[in-house]
């Protein structure tokens, strides 16, 4: 069985999400880790950039699955629980104010501590599906120009290193990704994620790129999708979108 904990660290990429899809079309079969000390052009949602100074963790896990294609989304959501877990085993202790924001943002209080790229693309035959999940984990800085508010851990008095930060993770998403299942143990972690997510009736708006939903968080569908309850009092299934939480305005651009 392949080593489900295999890395390589780069000094620096462009991408490490970009550098995952090269290295599969050159036939990687993963499972692999590609970690970058820095990135010269690190992506995040939405076609925004992510700042890549040395001292944060930048990494990708390149795994190719058998799965149906609808439940790769779920991927995203896993993935926060994982980095969620794994901040805080990395950190030695809870750190106060971690939780999740939908689909994947991982928050101190309301500051954005990390973020999660996936991505996927068709593999070679049959049913796979090549997935590249990226995750950057804010250690020793943060970047003021995300259009939002932003931390790292050191902020919190946590001190955690790339390296650690990276072992922890990997171990955390190996766990999570054999309780997932290809989405028939997604229900462990809908539980997980609602577990560090906000509570019920938290008010949120959610901009979907179409329109902007103000309301209050209900549930997570047994899929994944956003269960909002908008100011109409009418429930509304939200399966894309950025969402801001209630006193937490975006800045210009975001
Ligand atoms: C977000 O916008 O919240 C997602 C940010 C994802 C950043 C990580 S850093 C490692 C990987 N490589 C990238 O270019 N992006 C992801």
């Amino acid at each position: 069985m392949a080593d489900p904990f295999r890395s390589i660290t780069l000094e620096e990429a462009g991408s490490t999400n970009t550098e995952a899809f090269k290295r599969a079309s050159a036939g990687e079969a993963g499972p692999l880790w590609i970690v970058a000390r820095r990135q010269t052009q690190g992506r995040g949602r939405s076609g925004r950039r992510w700042a890549s100074e040395p001292g944060n963790l930048y990494a990708s896990l390149l795994q190719r699955m058998n799965c149906p294609q609808a439940v790769v989304h779920q991927l995203s959501l896993l993935a926060g629980v994982a980095v969620v877990e794994a901040i805080a085993t990395a950190a030695g202790r809870p750190v106060a104010g971690l939780r999740l924001k939908w689909p994947n943002d991982v928050l101190i209080d309301a500051a954005k501590c990390a973020g999660i790229l996936p991505e996927s693309q068709l593999g070679g035959g049959g049913l796979e599906v090549v997935a590249v999940i990226g995750i950057g984990v804010n250690l020793t800085s943060h970047p003021t120009d995300l259009g939002r508010a932003a931390t790292d851990l050191t902020h919190h008095g946590a001190t955690v290193t790339p390296d650690a930060m990276l072992a922890a993770l990997a171990t955390c998403m190996r766990s999570w990704l054999d309780i997932w299942d290809c989405g028939r143990g997604f229900e462990q972690v809908r539980v997980a994620w609602l577990a560090h997510a906000g509570a019920v009736g938290e008010s949120l708006s959610v901009d979907t790129g179409r329109e902007r939903i103000s309301g209050t968080f209900v549930d997570l569908d047994q899929g994944g999708a956003l269960i909002l309850r908008d100011a109409q009092g009418k429930e509304r299934k939200l399966t894309f979108g950025d969402v801001t939480l209630a006193g937490v305005l975006p800045k210009d651009g975001a």
